[in-house]
């Protein structure tokens, strides 16, 4: 029986231990002691040291975490930085109206003078990690309950931040890692003057736009560029036209050599989100119970903006934002379902499940220890599931309607209208702020566009979201209504002040305290309010309760998972902090009989031209430049115009625009997207079918030199041929 024990648990390590080259996002600190010697022997020739290092200026020098949500990469010593297109998207919408429409036409300061302001932009840099998990954990014991750990963590963290950075102008922030079994100190620096410079026209920069999106193969010219200002002392510093171009420790040098296939690449970034450990209930909940319902919410509500887009150019412009939001992440769940089905991830799971049994139950301290987490895990799960559902109808239909969300803006000034303690001063103020956000709100807003997203996502809600499970004011108004939400919706929208502009101004201006009674007796806000209420009231509490007991649970699971694997190399969830994933220029076949090449090139983008449809109009100008084959030393040694490659890195959301490199460290692409047949790799990853998409940077540079005449930027950026 020991023997028996022992050759399979041989067996079990050496099938975990095949390292699926391309699968884990790394810690930067940790390369030269678990990947460098893997990442020289795949080709690289620089060191770990050279990626990150305290003592001296590194690579991680020039990557930001850009605008909370994306990544960015320093190319000049005047602060000038690439990120994606769909990253800078929201600040260039910003700037954009009908007569300065830079989301159609593009926009290219000619000087620093005309690079434009982003209020609220900012980014972040990593100045140093160090593990801290003894100092965090202080206090803590195994047999508190999860609450009262994570109160005295949270006391800890407070603590440690601030003794961290004092006496500095850095930021500092504790994570966990390894579902809580770790933790990392990071200090970072924030720069917040940062500026648009430069971006392509949407039909480069978003070619192909929903419908390519998540695919392969991919024409996108997703870039777009950002300054960092800074004070005269080179630090961080407000808006101010003073500013001046910061200059950062290490900018990346840009290679015009070309890559081939098989070749190593690296992408440094911040990936936002992964759930490797998970068991495998987890997986059912996410990709066939959650995923489905959401898909369907956001299909009706791309359905109606999309329809609304295709007939009016305002709309465009105020929904375009909104709706590559929305299809984005529905494309995504559909992927991320379908990749799940095709891999058997839930069976292997519970393959591996049965593993844990065996490995626990040979074992007495282990059979104590872990003998109830599979058990607890199925009853967690089982229990949350439908209130999972449920949340999921309130959070992406009722929700979807975006006056429902805008009316509950309103409820703290309710609030304080009701509160003797607050002074008219208070109210003013506060009315102050929502004028603001009611303009922000009412410029991208069609009444119309809401009032059918309203009829569609109310009518789904109350007829498929389990009964005892809806927000009980909406079933009683739809009762009222005799079901007929139509007829609701007609009323709602006639009556309620929040969808009209001039209504809702004429409220805010000279507003006194009594008008309070005007938004109680709103139609809209009355949903709204019913809706926020049920959230906080009867969901949250379930949800709170269920995360409460799964991250203890978790937290118990991956430390057995890598006590059963002690050879096995893990690499923790991506949570938005800066990892290394590393792999190979990598083509692949996603279905039988079909094989992807691992580049695209500009006689693509022209294959896909269709004037008639708005995602596949090709820029005059570009279309000049391909038939003149005026590609200069950007073009390939093919001689044809590289604009995408695929490899086997592994990358999540929060990935976008995070430099490619290659075996020497430079610049060789920015990362945009994966490809749709591996989107289950944020819950399983599979090396046939895994493979992130990015810009190759020759298109890029063809973009801001040949496309923009932007040589003033070209000039700047330390170009390798
Ligand atoms: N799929 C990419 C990402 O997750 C690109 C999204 C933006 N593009 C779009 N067509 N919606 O961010
Ligand atoms: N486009 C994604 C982002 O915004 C990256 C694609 C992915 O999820 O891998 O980060």
């Amino acid at each position: 029986m020991k023997i028996k024990l022992y050759i399979w648990l041989i067996a079990l390590s050496l099938i975990t231990n095949l390292s699926h080259a391309g699968e884990g996002m790394w810690l930067p600190l940790l390369l030269s002691q678990l990947n460098e010697k893997e990442m020289h022997d795949m080709g690289m020739r620089i060191t770990a040291d050279d990626i990150y290092s305290i003592n001296h200026s590194s690579l991680k020098d020039a990557i930001v975490l850009f605008g909370g949500g994306c990544t960015g990469e320093l190319v000049s010593e005047q602060g000038l930085l690439l990120t994606n297109h769909h990253c800078g998207y929201s600040n260039i919408q910003k700037h954009s109206s009908l007569d300065h429409d830079y989301l159609t036409n593009g926009f290219w300061a000619q000087s620093l003078e005309e690079e434009l302001p982003n209020a609220g932009l900012s980014v972040t840099f990593l100045v140093s990690m160090s593990e801290i998990t003894l100092k965090t954990l202080s206090g803590v014991n195994e047999h508190m309950k999860q609450g009262v750990r994570d109160s005295i963590i949270q006391v800890n963290i407070r603590r440690l931040t601030k003794e961290a950075v004092k006496g500095t102008h850095y930021a500092a922030l504790i994570k966990p890692f390894f579902g809580g079994n770790q933790y990392y100190l990071f200090v970072t620096e924030t720069f917040t003057d940062v500026r648009l410079v430069g971006a392509p026209p949407s039909n480069i920069g978003k070619f192909g736009g929903d419908t390519d999106n998540w695919m392969w193969p991919r024409h996108t010219g997703d870039f777009s560029m950002f300054r960092i200002y800074a004070g005269k002392n080179n630090e961080p510093a407000e808006y101010s036209k003073d500013n001046v171009p910061y200059h950062p420790a290490k900018h990346l040098s840009i290679s015009l050599k070309g890559i081939k296939e098989g070749d190593f690449t690296f992408v440094y970034g911040f990936p936002g989100t992964t759930q490797e450990y998970l068991p495998s209930y987890a997986v059912d909940m996410t990709a066939l119970q959650r995923n489905p319902i959401a898909i369907g919410l956001r299909q009706q509500r791309l359905d109606i903006i999309d329809k609304a887009m295709e007939s009016d150019r305002l709309t465009r412009i105020q929904y375009s934002a909104k709706a590559a939001g929305i299809a984005n992440t529905w494309k995504k769940m559909i992927g991320e379902s379908r990749g799940i089905k095709r891999l058997g991830a839930i069976e292997k799971k519970q393959v591996f499940e049965k593993d844990f049994l065996q490995w626990v139950q040979s074992d007495a301290v282990n059979s104590s220890k872990y003998g109830q987490l599979l058990p607890a895990f199925s009853k967690a799960y089982s229990g949350f599931v439908p209130v999972n559902n449920a949340y999921t109808y309130l959070t992406e239909g009722l929700l979807g309607i975006e006056l429902m969300r805008f009316a509950n803006g309103y409820n703290a000034l309710v609030k304080q209208c009701n509160d003797k303690s607050k002074t008219d001063a208070d109210i003013s103020k506060l009315v102050e702020q929502l004028k603001t956000a009611a303009a922000a709100f009412h410029k991208n807003y069609n009444k119309r566009v809401d009032m059918q997203l309203f009829q569609a996502l109310m009518a789904t809600y109350t007829h498929s979201c389990e009964n005892g499970m809806q927000v009980p004011l909406v079933k009683a108004t739809s009762t009222r209504y005799k079901e007929n939400i139509n007829a609701w919706s007609a009323d709602l929208y006639k009556k309620t002040l929040f969808a009209d502009s001039t209504k809702l101004n004429a409220l805010l201006s000279g507003f006194k305290r009594k008008d309070a009674r005007k938004i109680e007796k709103d139609p809209a806000y009355i949903v709204s309010t019913g809706i926020y209420a049920y959230l906080q009231n009867t969901f949250a509490p379930a949800v709170n309760a269920f995360y409460s007991t799964n991250d203890s649970l978790q937290r118990l699971y991956m430390a057995a998972q890598m006590e059963m694997q002690p050879d096995k190399r893990f690499y923790p969830d991506a949570n938005s902090t800066l990892r290394v994933a590393y792999g190979n220029v990598k083509s692949y076949q996603p279905a039988d009989a079909v094989d992807y090449t691992w580049f695209t090139t500009l006689d693509g983008i022209m294959q896909k031209e269709n004037p008639d449809i708005y995602d596949y109009v090709v820029e005059p100008k570009l279309k000049e430049l391909y038939k003149r084959h005026d590609y200069g030393r950007y073009a390939d040694r093919d001689s044809s115009m590289h604009v995408a490659f695929i490899a086997s890195n592994h990358t999540t959301g929060g990935n976008s625009g995070s430099p490619v490199l290659n075996a020497d460290g430079q610049l060789i692409g920015i990362n945009f997207d994966r490809c749709w047949e591996g989107t289950m790799s944020d819950l399983m990853y599979d090396p046939e079918q895994c493979r992130n998409i990015s810009l190759d940077i020759r298109y890029c540079l063809f973009i801001i030199d040949k496309m923009a005449g932007a040589r003033r930027l070209i000039d700047e950026m330390t170009i390798v041929e």
